[in-house]
């Protein structure tokens, strides 16, 4: 054997730098008019985002996305646990350089115009007046509104999308390493989702990591490296989409017609459910194509047999009794 080449099996696990590390973290709120009933929006997660990564967090709303963000921020305090964010306690003032925020509900001074804004933001990051003359143009161009839009049209003028544009150019003025955005899709057209899609996937190409909250999940599907499912405060997976849904190359076929006796040499697990037989392809799809004139049996439908995001989701709440409406 080439003493080059080494059995996968041999190859160190590599340690990943984390961006976000969070220990068994909780929050509880208060409310009621004395403050006596606790709502738990977050119970003890514990989650690892590694650097460079674009992470979605999901969850039906109501899940503690928003809250979980928040504290990362160090807008909201922890209940009990701990997390670090570029190594450092959530809070410390160091970081708070190093990255972007773009909220669930962007408030704006909606009487200024979005280059005002973008400026304003960047005098709070202390950036120089000439290098904000290069950078709010490369901004506005990145999430593409046009200049003179942002020049001359105050806040309320604009769309909900162009509103999404200006909170996404506002939390990436000072260049951050680390963005997070909560519900970055929500409210847009697929158009304006597309456009969104597309800035993250560039900023994940300059090496940025990400860290969105969403419940669109056909968007973080397209996007992300990996996911968690939040559900009343709970977290109830964490991983890549691969191992979250399988890699099997297995395929379901839905077909009309055929004798079960001979359709079950071909289908794995044949049943009758909603007027067609349904079951999983056994060997190659080509031969199970070419067998279905022989067999009688016409095609309706194939497709991977392993669930998509959005089933996968569902199972993972309704096994937590938790009932979801997209
Ligand atoms: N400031 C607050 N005071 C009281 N309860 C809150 C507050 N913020 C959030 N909650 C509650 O915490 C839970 C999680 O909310 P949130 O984090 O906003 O969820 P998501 O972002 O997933 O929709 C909800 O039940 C919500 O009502
Ligand atoms: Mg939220």
């Amino acid at each position: 054997m080439d003493s080059a080449i080494v059995p996968a099996t041999e190859t160190p696990p590599i340690s990943r730098p984390t961006a976000i590390e969070t220990y068994e973290l909780s929050k509880n709120y208060r409310t009621g008019f004395w403050l006596t009933q606790k709502v738990a929006s977050l119970k003890g997660c514990t989650l690892q985002v590694f650097q460079g990564e674009t992470f979605g967090l999901l969850g039906p709303n109501g899940a503690g996305k928003t809250t979980l963000l928040k504290m990362l921020l160090g807008i909201t305090r922890a209940t009990s646990g701990r997390a670090l964010v570029l190594g450092k306690p959530t809070g410390d003032r160091t970081v708070k350089q190093r990255i972007g925020y773009l909220p669930e509900n962007p408030y704006f001074y909606d009487y200024l115009t979005g280059w005002e804004i973008l400026s304003f933001t960047a005098g709070l990051f202390g950036i120089p007046r000439f290098v904000q003359q290069k950078r709010i143009p490369e901004l506005l161009d990145m999430v593409g509104l046009a200049q003179t839009a942002a020049k001359r049209k105050q806040l309320r003028q604009y769309s909900k999308g162009m509103l999404q544009r200006v909170g996404l150019a506002q939390a990436l003025i000072n260049d951050p390493e680390l963005v997070f955005l909560d519900e970055p899709m929500s409210g847009l057209d697929p158009l304006g989702r597309y456009q969104i899609r597309e800035i993250i996937l560039s900023l994940k190409q300059q090496g940025k990591t990400i860290f969105f909250n969403s419940h669109i999940l056909a968007d973080v599907e397209m996007i992300c490296d990996r996911v968690a499912i939040l559900g009343q405060g709970e977290l109830l997976c964490i991983g890549s989409l691969q191992e979250l849904l399988g890699t099997s190359d297995a395929y379901r076929a839905k077909v009309k017609g055929g004798n079960p006796d001979v359709l079950k040499n071909r289908l794995a697990n044949l049943e009758f459910k909603d007027n067609y037989w349904q079951g999983n392809v056994l060997g190659s799809t080509q031969d199970f194509l070419a067998s279905l004139n022989i067999m009688g049996a016409q095609l309706i439908e194939m497709h991977l047999a392993r669930p998509t995001l959005e089933e996968f989701f569902v199972l993972q709440l309704q096994a937590k009794g938790i009932r979801y409406s997209a």
